[in-house]
């Protein structure tokens, strides 16, 4: 693969029409190609399937016809205030107060040095002919996984400070379809994650947030480009597709322009909102990167892109393992002590996860934390809840053997509380005005470095005070109202330095603690986006744990996230029953929240089973590869219906759900299966049954090809009796032996040809 990358490095220059320069920034499947044109203006003129040879993206014809007065509307980074007439990706406000900026090609460079196995970086080096104000343009090509990741660096050598109104990380240009198709993904509280697709017409179409901290509360920074015709969710496995999403933990902006050409220009980073920035002299302005996956055989292909790459490249110990958990939220919410703990550290163990997660109201104590109104910031034992502490706590762990975590929001402050009490000047609020609350809490000001040293060492005491705290819940509840900072000296600064500080922070404790597990929460799924995601091993979907409810949910997270990454916990919300509650689970990372004493005895062998089964299917599940077979999302769709299969095509789950209860709803014919080896043989056999309900006919189905699997398919039998069903797939014995066989014929052929040309 490098060898193939090294290949294109040395091609990557192909010389065009009249002086022209193409680099072409290439993955396995994918091009985008920079055009620099005679008048050293840096244009995309292709983004598409990649061509087997590079130098035909020369003979792509010069500007997009003659209408394009400004030769800017394909500007691979529009500048403002110049002749450009549309969106800008960059504005800015130069030292002696000329708004205007050309950006015009110095050089180029791509290599691999310094990059993991498979990553090639090109580097564009622009800069403005008038002022010293350069501009570079980054391109990461993750090779096999067809992502490619873009961010830019802004820097200037003026003399005085150059404000800087906009500042895009990625600037994309489409001329090649005749029709964009949007979906986005809205939502509130408990609604994350709701699909919504919009044909683009002329114009410009704005996915942002301003919310400052738990930025995605009702947008996601993730979003799907079907170009020519709308994702169809009948067919994960057509259609051409962009899936792109933004690595950044606070305000974006994502715009969507129709030109007057009808090509869709993209732009995509930090919401300028109420954002200038001032940047002196030799400072370096990096953005945050856009990231996006393209695929040409629809959106099954696209998110598997991205599971791969992000288990690769992005969330940490994404190839390694995860813990199960029992959390105590919904299980007694505020109100326990040591023996209401002890009891259920006790619980989890005799149910047989690996790991016990204490939530919030284990602190504060002038204010104590028995609701959500007061007592944030003060990170000390409630001394009547934990009069022994959290020492005593892990000790029981380790005692009863089970691992301990706990939640923290350290981010975040009660206007009730020591700490607000005692460092206002911490606080995000603004003079002269009343202070308004979400959730009863506030902000700290993470632009400010002696908060930053405060949210870290919050943090890391917990590690060094307590050294067999084995997890982090991290949370993050409240949006930012009435932005204000008393100490950073640039209002203006402040989304962006928050953000900054939260990704300081999370980077220290990181380096010194690479390997703890984290989760990333923010009052539900606030803040899933993969700039958060460099640092946690997995996130909080939404505080919605209904089954039904959850099905939409993470299939919408699994779009652009992988299955190791969400946290799925069985709780007792939801008129569904236990069974399909844990079998929703199962499709990620499998977690519990609910009294396990208040269990029967049915219910509780169900659960310990299902755990038992887990560890079974954990490896397909976290490492495989995804494949959606019936959508929830299809019109008139009875069922959601998916299938994990592993990288050897040995062994796969498939999960079915049913998820309308109109009369005889259900799967009622053989659904198509996906990702199986069409040469070999499986045994089907139904898991996860509940006591009792022991009559499924789906047991040891054998000798059931890949093939007719896939184009015949299989009816899980679905149905109101049946409401969720989990299959697993194996090599039947046949096969099995037959593979050993022929790899040992093959080793010993080997050999002997070894020993031949050898000897
Ligand atoms: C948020 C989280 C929940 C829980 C509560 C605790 O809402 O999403 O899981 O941790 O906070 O207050």
């Amino acid at each position: 693969m490098v060898i193939c990358i090294s290949a294109t490095i040395n091609n990557n220059i192909v010389a065009g029409q009249n002086d022209t320069i193409h680099i072409p920034i290439v993955t396995a499947n994918v091009a985008l190609v920079i055009r620099i044109s005679s008048t050293r203006d840096a244009s995309v003129i292709y983004l598409g399937k990649r061509l087997q040879n590079d130098a035909d993206y020369a003979s792509i014809p010069i500007n997009n016809g003659n209408n394009d007065y400004t030769g800017l509307l394909s500007s691979a980074y529009t500048p403002s205030g110049t002749r450009n007439l549309l969106e800008p990706a960059i504005q800015v406000i130069h030292a002696d107060g000329n708004p205007s900026l050309d950006l015009k090609y110095v050089r180029h460079q791509q290599n691999t040095t310094n990059q993991p196995n498979g990553v090639l970086l090109t580097t564009i080096y622009l800069e403005d002919p008038v002022y010293p104000f350069q501009v570079n343009l980054n391109y990461k090509a993750y090779y096999d996984d067809n992502v490619i990741e873009q961010w830019t660096s802004i820097k200037h050598s003026e003399t005085g400070v150059v404000r800087l109104e906009k500042y895009s990380s990625a600037n994309l240009y489409f001329a090649s379809a005749h029709s964009y198709y949007l979906t986005h993904f809205h939502g509130d509280w408990a609604q994350e994650m709701k699909p919504e697709q919009v044909q683009l017409t002329a114009g410009i179409k704005v996915l942002d947030t301003k919310l400052g901290t738990r930025a995605d509360l009702f947008q996601a920074p993730s979003f799907l480009l079907s170009l020519n015709q709308p994702i169809n969710h009948d067919d994960e496995d057509q259609g051409e597709i962009l899936s792109g999403t933004l690595a950044w933990s606070g305000n974006y902006q994502l715009q969507f322009e129709i030109d007057p050409l009808h090509n869709l220009r993209l732009l995509a980073g930090i919401n300028p909102y109420a954002s200038e920035y001032s940047l002196v002299a030799e400072q370096e302005f990096i953005t945050p990167s856009f990231l996006f996956t393209y695929s040409f055989s629809g959106l099954g292909t696209a998110s598997r892109n991205w599971h791969r790459w992000a288990r690769k490249y992005r969330i940490p110990q994404g190839e390694n393992n995860r813990l199960t958990l029992l959390n105590n939220w919904e299980a007694t919410y505020f109100d326990f002590n040591e023996t209401i703990l002890t009891s259920l550290m006790r619980d989890g163990k005799r149910l047989g996860v690996d790991l016990f997660l204490l939530d919030d109201g284990w602190f504060g104590n002038k204010y104590p934390r028995n609701n959500d109104q007061a007592g944030l910031g003060d990170w000390q034992e409630n001394i009547k809840k934990l009069p022994h502490g959290i020492d005593y706590l892990t000790n029981t762990a380790e005692g009863i053997g089970i691992k301990f975590g706990i939640w923290l929001e350290p981010e975040m402050v009660n206007p009730k509380s020591e700490l607000y009490e005692n460092h206002l000047d911490w606080v995000i609020k603004v003079p002269n005005r009343p202070e308004y609350y979400f959730r009863n809490q506030l902000v700290l000001d993470l632009s400010n470095l002696a908060v930053q040293d405060f949210v870290y060492n919050t943090v890391d005491s917990m590690f060094t005070k307590h050294p067999m705290v084995a997890y982090v819940k991290w949370d993050c509840n409240s949006v930012i109202y009435n932005a204000y900072s008393t100490s950073n000296p640039h209002q203006s600064h402040l989304y962006i330095d928050y953000v900054r500080g939260l990704y300081n922070i999370l980077n220290r404790l990181r380096n010194k603690y690479p390997t703890i597990p984290m989760m990333l929460c923010s009052g539900g799924g606030g803040r899933v986006d993969y700039g958060a995601l460099q640092y946690f091993t997995e996130f909080w979907p939404s505080d919605n744990t209904d089954g039904l409810e959850r099905v939409f949910i993470q299939w919408s997270y699994s779009f652009f996230f992988p299955a190791i990454a969400s946290c799925n916990h069985v709780t007792t919300s939801g008129e569904q029953t236990l069974k399909f509650r844990t079998d929703v689970a199962m499709m990620g990372k499998l977690g519990y929240d609910l009294v396990v004493s208040q269990l029967d005895t049915d219910e509780l062998l169900f659960s310990q089973q299902a755990l038992q089964i887990y560890t079974r299917l954990k490896d397909t599940i976290w490492h495989g590869d995804l494949f959606r077979c019936v959508s929830p999302y299809r019109l008139g769709s009875d069922i959601a219906s998916l299938i994990y299969v592993n990288e050897n095509q040995d062994h796969a789950v498939w999960f079915t759900y049913l998820i309308n209860n109109r009369y005889r709803a259900g799967s009622s014919r053989p659904i198509r299966l996906k990702g199986l080896d069409p040469t070999k043989n499986y045994r089907l056999q139904e898991i996860n049954i509940y006591p009792g309900t022991d009559n499924s006919t789906i047991i040891n189905v054998n000798k059931l090809s890949g093939d007719y699997l896939m184009m015949f398919g299989f009816d899980p039998m679905v149905h109101s009796q049946r409401t969720s069903v989990i299959i697993e797939f194996q090599l039947t014995n046949g096969v099995k032996t037959l593979t050993c066989f022929l790899n040992n014929i093959s080793r010993y052929f080997l050999i002997v040809f070894y020993v031949l040309i050898f000897s």
